[in-house]
């Protein structure tokens, strides 16, 4: 692996077991351009719910591990579904839990949000809310292409769990080379 080459983490929304999301999550290592790399973040199932009180003992070792491999990571993916208009409520869960350390991961980093739903608009709305959320986490989100994967049960194979609709791949991979752009922008 080459010096230049990026490094990116992928956070997934979800915790079912047969994830849309987190079939598309499971592509992405084929569908990234030459000069990245990808690895998945752990479980976010594992982060308790936030509590102050819990914090105040210590943080949780699922969070400090997320948090470490975010921060040295070059950027960040998050996969999620979109629940009632918003984020799914665990992954929000784990927002806030990683932004009460200091130094904030979520600082500075390259991160793009990719959705996908049976749905029409592919989960639009959640995007928005999470922009939102990063705006104040100081993550720098990549406007461009966005990744809003409707109808996606037709775009996913319900054994193997993998992205197979080529033409969302291939605006994927789009993506990925645009965040590997912002990411050598800033680093520059
Ligand atoms: C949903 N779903 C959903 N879909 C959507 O497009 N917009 C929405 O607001 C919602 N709201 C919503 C709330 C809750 C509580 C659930 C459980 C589901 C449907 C959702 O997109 C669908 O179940 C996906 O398959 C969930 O993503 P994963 O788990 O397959 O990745």
């Amino acid at each position: 692996m080459s010096a230049d080459t990026l490094h990116f983490v992928v956070l997934i929304g979800s915790l079912r077991k047969d994830s849309i999301n987190a079939a598309v999550a499971r592509t992405l290592p084929s569908l990234v351009p030459e000069g990245v790399n990808v690895s998945f973040l752990g479980s976010i199932g594992d982060f308790p719910h936030y509590n102050a009180d819990v914090q105040d003992e210590g943080f949780p070792e699922p969070v400090l591990k997320m948090a470490a491999q975010i921060k040295a990571s070059d950027g960040v993916i998050i996969v999620t579904p979109e629940y009632n208009y918003s984020v799914p409520g665990v992954l929000k869960n784990a927002i806030d839990w990683l932004s009460r350390l200091s130094p904030q991961p979520f600082t500075g980093k390259p991160l793009a949000i990719q959705t996908a739903s049976p749905g029409a608009i592919g989960g639009a709305r959640a995007q928005y809310h999470l922009r939102q959320m990063l705006v104040f986490l100081d993550a720098f989100v990549l406007n461009k292409p966005e990744i809003m994967i409707g109808q996606s049960t037709q775009k996913v194979d319900p054994e193997k769990l993998v992205l197979t609709d080529a033409k969302t791949g291939a605006y994927i991979t789009k993506q990925i080379s645009a965040l590997a752009d912002l990411a050598r922008r800033l680093r520059s």
